[in-house]
């Protein structure tokens, strides 16, 4: 068994330093599962910053998961075009019509599942992010926080499983399991700064001292990956 850093560091760190996104509801706020699904869908393939302007546009022209799901499918698509992987989008039409069918977004992860276009990561993330379940979405930026903190040198691909294991138990706790929204996306803000894949700022990182990649000095060459 491993040792869990303390999850309140981090959500202190997030309190007092958490990204304003446009699909963010304020602190202590329970975020819209449209917002929160739309968004996920898009970042899946295009940065934060990129993302914006095709979020707002996209939320003018279909401000409801009904409106989108009524929406000729030209019209999505067209809604979608310079985000490309047009799969994603025709994924997005069908799965708001099955949403629009069952009277809204199922709350559970294996509820949303069951939806077009959304796999582990993506259930995980709205369950969470909208619905206050206590899972953690292990995206790009988790798997390398994750293998950080645990010093772990096996190299991705192979070691994916291990660092979704591992992952998936960042919120043993009852600091994180009180707030599972807002532990989600500390983590993805921690990635996007402070662990970010080159020169991580470990000196002034909440779990500096519960981390045995700051520890062994390995952490700026974690995850490892098998070269191609
Ligand atoms: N990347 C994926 N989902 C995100 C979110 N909700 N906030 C910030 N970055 C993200």
């Amino acid at each position: 068994s491993v040792k869990i850093p303390p999850a309140h560091l981090l959500l202190d760190w997030y309190d007092r330093h958490r990204r304003v996104l446009p699909w963010r509801s304020g602190p202590g706020q329970s975020a819209d599962p449209y917002h929160v699904w739309l968004s996920e869908i898009m970042l899946q393939q295009t940065t934060v910053k990129a993302v914006g302007p095709y979020y707002h546009r996209f939320l003018e022209k279909f401000p409801t998961v009904q409106d989108l799901a009524s929406a000729e499918r030209d019209a999505v698509l067209a809604a979608w075009a310079g985000l490309g992987y047009y799969s994603r989008a025709r994924n997005l039409h069908a799965c708001a019509q099955q949403v629009v069918a069952l009277g809204g977004f199922p709350h559970t992860v294996e509820g949303l599942l069951t939806l077009p276009g959304i796999g582990a990561y993506t259930a995980a993330a709205v369950a969470a992010i909208a619905f206050g379940v206590p899972v953690v979405p292990v995206d790009g930026n988790v798997e390398r926080i994750t293998a950080r903190l645990f010093a772990i040198e096996a190299p991705l691909p192979a070691a994916r499983k291990t660092l979704a294991q591992l992952g998936a138990q960042l919120n043993e706790g009852k600091a994180a399991q009180a707030r599972p929204s807002d532990f989600a996306q500390a983590l993805f803000d921690l990635g996007a700064s402070l662990c970010a894949p080159r020169s991580p700022a470990c000196g002034v990182c909440p779990w500096q001292g519960h981390c045995a990649g700051q520890k062994t000095g390995l952490a700026p060459s974690l995850p490892r990956r098998t070269p191609k």
